[in-house]
């Protein structure tokens, strides 16, 4: 499959997508929205892939859904269409994926890098949600996803002024996970991800599930469901070989990564 807004490679057991619309600082489109569904779909079924890392250029991760295509859109055929719909895909994707962000993470930029599990930035990223400044508000889940990653008071403030915030900021209102050098940004999403894949997968992607339910239900609900698929590991050759290893003093070789 030739991408012509995106390249999609594998290293190793690592799926790597870079978002390549440089003219436009990355800018989401819809051809890069069928794009980025089909790579994230056939990693999701690729038995060789246990993560993937989504990453752009140094001055742009992304610079939000692209508004010179955006601009003509009426009511009817946005809701028609259902504009914006095919993300929820991009965000259902079922093995771990890690954003790594160097420069404008910004609107549907932004929103992209939180439905990944989780954020690696470079102290150069710059987070915000500017959509109130051309007239709307976000659309691909940045009102609902910032919410719960960094809190009412924060996300108010992003998303009703448009500001942006620098790495730190967004490292210590919890948006990020790891704040890296510039020239450290790959080798850190990679190494991340090379230690994601090199673990049980079903561990892994029910670690993964069990995460995103607890933004879903209530406590109860979610330590029931937790302890469901702890319980349900325990019918894994790979747990069977975790242990042992452990106890053998060796390392563990998963035979479902
Ligand atoms: C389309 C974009 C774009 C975008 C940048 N470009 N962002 N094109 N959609 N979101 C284009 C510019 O038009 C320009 O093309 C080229 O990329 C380089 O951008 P510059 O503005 O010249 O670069 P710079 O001066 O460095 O400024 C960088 C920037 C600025 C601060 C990131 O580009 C910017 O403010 N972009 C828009 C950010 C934004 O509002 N994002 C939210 C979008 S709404 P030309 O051809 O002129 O060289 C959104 C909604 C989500 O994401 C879903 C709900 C609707």
């Amino acid at each position: 499959m030739s991408y012509d807004t995106l390249l999609v490679e594998t290293r190793g057991r690592v799926g790597v997508i870079t978002l390549n619309r440089p003219q436009a600082l990355n800018a989401l489109n819809s051809v890069l929205m069928r794009e980025l569904d089909v790579a994230l779909k056939a990693f999701d079924a690729d038995g060789n892939v246990g993560a993937i890392v989504i990453t752009g250029s140094e001055k742009a991760f992304a610079a939000g859904a692209d508004i010179k295509e955006m601009q003509a859109l009426d009511f009817t055929g946005s809701y028609l269409g259902d504009f914006l719909g095919g993300w929820e895909h991009v965000a259902g994707a079922r093995k771990p994926m890690i954003a790594a962000v160097s420069g404008f993470a910004l609107g549907g930029g932004c929103e992209l890098a939180m439905m990944c599990d989780f954020i690696i930035a470079s102290e150069t990223a710059k987070f915000g949600q500017p959509e109130i400044t051309l007239g709307v508000i976000p659309g691909m889940g940045g009102s609902q996803r910032l919410a719960r990653a960094v809190g009412k008071a924060k996300a108010m403030d992003l998303i009703l002024t448009g500001r942006m915030m620098d790495a730190a900021e967004a490292e210590r209102a919890g948006l990020v996970a790891r704040v890296v050098a510039p020239d450290k940004l790959m080798h850190e999403a990679f190494g991340a991800a090379e230690k994601i894949a090199s673990f049980s997968l079903p561990a892994v992607m029910m670690a993964k599930e069990a995460v995103n339910r607890s933004l879903e239900v209530t406590l109860a609900e979610g330590l029931r469901f937790e302890r469901r698929l702890f319980q349900s590991l325990f019918a894994t050759d790979d747990q069977k070989e975790g242990m042992a290893a452990f106890v053998a003093k060796r390392k563990a070789e998963f035979k479902h990564r």
